[in-house]
């Protein structure tokens, strides 16, 4: 096994994961306006029905991306010259993106390592699976785990110069004073010089949003789904999914998507873990998820507004999504 489980490290059991996922849909169901956070999505079935999206013929994003990631090997590979770096991944799901900058660095002859992080252990195991097949010379070291505790874990394991991968639209998910508390915290664990290379899904046609967030085939409203699915198989609840509706809408205010599960009618829902039963009014929402939409400009911004210099952004030829490379500025 070529990874780590943190919690695994720290010595807890599964069922303090378990306690910490009642606590959240405990917070979240006990809201004035009920909300689950986005990190659950992702046991294996949601890994799963992740990947299914990005098949997608509506999700734009991965595609996008893939064709940046396709052409910027040579300008990443340029940036290390003869010196050996780490590759950090937050949140690398399936990594299928990320072994086309993989591949490109080894046939390059480059001295690195890539550390892949996520949440979902099926994420990881599967992707250091896969990489011990088509990547066989590439040191992999992966860790499961939340993006915190990860970073915080490989801080000082080795005094090579890092490239954080932040890719997908990840960022998006977190509102905008958090996507500043979280890049200040990579700033913070990083040195002068280290390098972070983030995605950002770009503002674009209104329609383009919502079609990609409601799919015709309903992987996207599976996905959503299987957060109440997940409460069920691991808090003993009692959802019924037919019950709820998935709703994606785009907030122009906000500049980002949102999803929420709608509950169709009047109900009520015991959760076993719990031992609570929550009522949900008809037409009651749940909020799973936000997707911040950005301009070149909001990228621009928050880099200078979290202490790193941008050297550069590349677009894909639709100009739908953007990778930006940034570097970390600490002063003397
Ligand atoms: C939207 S997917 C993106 C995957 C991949 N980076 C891509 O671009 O296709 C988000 C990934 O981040 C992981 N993730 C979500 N929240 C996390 C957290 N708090 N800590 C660590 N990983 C997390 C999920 O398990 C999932 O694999």
């Amino acid at each position: 096994m070529n990874y780590v489980v943190l919690d695994a490290l720290r010595n807890q059991k599964q069922a303090s994961l378990r306690n910490q996922f009642a606590f959240d849909v405990l917070m979240g169901f006990s809201a004035k306006s009920k909300y689950l956070p986005s990190k659950y999505f992702y046991d294996a079935r949601g890994s799963e029905l992740f990947e299914q999206i990005t098949d997608l013929e509506e999700y734009y994003p991965t595609r996008c991306e893939y064709e940046i990631l396709e052409r910027i090997g040579p300008e990443i590979s340029a940036i290390f010259h003869d010196e050996a770096f780490d590759i950090l991944e937050l949140g690398a799901g399936d990594g299928r993106k990320t072994k086309l900058l993989l591949s490109y660095l080894l046939k390059a002859d480059k001295e690195f390592s890539y550390m892949p992080i996520d949440i979902s252990e099926s994420a990881v195991a599967g992707l250091c699976g896969s990489l011990g097949e088509t990547h066989p010379g590439l040191q992999t070291n992966g860790v499961v785990g939340d993006y915190f505790d990860s970073l915080r874990y490989v801080e000082h394991r080795s005094a090579n110069r890092k490239l954080v991968l932040f890719l997908g639209s990840n960022i998006g998910n977190f509102d905008i004073p958090n996507a500043l508390v979280f890049l200040r915290m990579i700033w913070k664990c990083l040195n002068d010089g280290d390098l972070l290379l983030l995605g950002f899904d770009l503002k674009k046609e209104i329609d383009v949003l919502l079609r990609a967030y409601n799919d015709t085939k309903g992987v996207t409203r599976e996905f959503n789904l299987n957060m109440l699915d997940r409460i069920n198989r691991e808090l003993r609840g009692e959802f019924d999914s037919d019950r709820f509706a998935h709703y994606g809408l785009y907030n122009p205010a906000r500049g980002a998507m949102e999803s929420y599960l709608i509950s169709m009618t009047n109900q009520e829902v015991y959760i076993g873990e719990l031992e609570k039963t929550f009522n949900f009014d008809d037409h009651e929402s749940i909020h799973l998820e936000f997707s911040y939409k950005y301009l070149l400009s909001d990228i621009e911004r928050m880099a200078g507004d979290t202490g790193f210099r941008v050297l550069n952004i590349w677009r894909d030829s639709l100009n739908w999504f953007a990778d930006a490379l940034w570097q970390v500025r600490k002063e003397v």
